[in-house]
């Protein structure tokens, strides 16, 4: 085969086989193909695009280029979650102790990652002792035992994504529906998962602008599941403003264990409800998805999920009177500021990638990969989209351990928009099964 007949054939739209796209990411990550064909293959496929079976078998392709995580020594059906991004997304570290608490086994595999906030595993390590280094053993030990476990990522997973990911970003091809399917499923089938949920997030915050894009998008993902094997349905959800209130990493701790309690935001529980109805459906928890919502939503309140959470954590060597004092026990910033509105009004917009931006000049997030994160650092929102605001209320309240200068606090205040009318913006726009 030769790679410049593939990227003919594609140009012209044309379908690749399956023989043809395994020849080409098996060349492209042992480097007998070079970048150059390569860009030029992801332009042709970024204006031509893929059907189904091509979206699957680059997916397969992807997955086969690295090592892949081998779960067999769990018991049951191993589900998986994914988020297209966002700012100040809390919902995993809700979900992996909700689900658990069903008695589904949440086996996650996360990341540190740049970003607005850290990752999962930088959040969880805000819990003092809390670690995420555990042998392949200790790891399915803990989730047999306790139906939860996270640990960190290792090994050399989905290899041919990481460098066509990386290539796609400097010649502007990552906004390719089948591209981008591929690259997500690739990254989740590879950790173990037997089915996946997905929540695809649209708006300000997000990857995906528009509600449509949003929507395809997660119908191409659901369709490369199912076809490969792995159950997989997705919401699609509004990242317009943050999700909840928090935006950081210690904050997102406290944000979870409220909400874990019954007494989280309304936006942040609606979601997780949503999410973990389809994991606990999937895991086989629940005959449908009305049924698997109430025992989810009951354990938020008989202190199941609180009590899954705890065991959770003290498995992994951290403190699990977190729950009961977090105040106490959670990093706590040298600075505190409240950012007061100027005016009387309606919260019109909340713009989450701004917020975010903030919330990583107090020191939440990594710019580079070798930046240190404030687990103290972030902000909270005292009002979300549709709120009424006097003169002289606090907005939001603005945690680090460096001097808060005013440059943030007006950043903050100025993507809190207020007018005259606003109503709360829908959380959830579809559900796809
Ligand atoms: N996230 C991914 O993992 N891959 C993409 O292509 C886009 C977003
Ligand atoms: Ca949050």
């Amino acid at each position: 085969m030769r790679m410049i007949d593939l990227i003919e054939k594609k140009q012209h739209g044309e379908r690749l086989t399956d023989e043809e796209i395994k020849w080409m990411i098996t060349g492209y990550t042992n480097e007998t193909i070079p970048d150059y064909q390569m860009s030029a293959m992801a332009m042709a496929i970024y204006f031509k695009g893929m059907n189904d079976d091509e979206r699957s078998a680059l997916t397969m392709a992807m997955v086969e280029s690295g090592d892949q995580i081998d779960l067999s020594e769990i018991e049951g059906i191993k589900v998986d979650k994914h988020s297209t991004g966002g700012v100040g997304d809390t919902t995993t570290l809700v979900l992996a102790p909700l689900v658990a608490s069903v008695g589904v086994p949440v086996a996650k595999m996360s990341g540190r990652g740049l970003g607005h906030t850290g990752g999962t595993i930088d959040k969880l390590e805000s819990i003092p002792g809390f670690h995420v280094e555990l042998s392949q053993d200790e790891f399915s030990d803990l989730v047999n035992r306790n139906k939860v476990a996270v640990v960190g990522q290792s090994g050399n997973l989905t290899p041919a994504d990481k460098k066509l990911y990386a290539l796609r970003d400097v010649t502007s091809t990552v906004e390719s529906i089948p591209l981008i399917a591929s690259s997500i499923m690739s990254k989740k089938i590879a950790a173990g998962a037997d089915a996946i949920v997905l929540d695809v997030k649209t708006g300000a915050g997000a990857f995906m602008k528009n509600q449509d894009q949003a929507r395809e998008l997660a119908e191409t993902m659901v369709k490369i599941g199912d076809s490969v094997g792995r159950k997989t349905m997705a919401v699609i959800s509004d990242m317009s403003q943050p999700l909840g209130n928090a935006i950081g990493n210690g904050l997102e701790v406290k944000e979870a264990i409220d909400t874990l309690k019954g007494q989280g935001p309304k936006d942040l529980t609606e979601l997780c409800l949503a999410l973990g109805s389809q994991m606990a459906y999937l895991g086989g928890a629940a005959s449908s998805l009305e049924e698997a919502r109430l025992k989810l939503e009951a354990n938020l309140h008989n202190g199941k999920a609180l009590e899954a959470f705890k065991t959770f954590v003290s498995s992994q060597g951290g403190e699990a009177a977190v729950a009961d004092e977090p105040e106490n026990i959670l990093p706590k910033a040298a600075h505190q500021q409240d950012v007061k509105a100027e005016k009387s009004g309606k919260v019109s917009e909340i713009t989450a990638d701004q917020l975010g931006i903030a919330a990583m000049m107090l020191g939440a997030g990594r710019e580079t990969k070798d930046s240190q994160i404030d687990l103290a650092a972030g902000l909270v929102l005292h009002k979300k989209v549709g709120d009424t605001v006097e003169s002289g209320d606090i907005m939001a309240s603005l945690y680090s351990n460096k001097p808060i200068n005013e440059e943030i606090v007006s950043k903050v205040r100025q993507n809190i928009i207020l007018s005259d009318q606003a109503k709360e913006p829908a959380l959830i726009y579809d559900v796809i099964q």
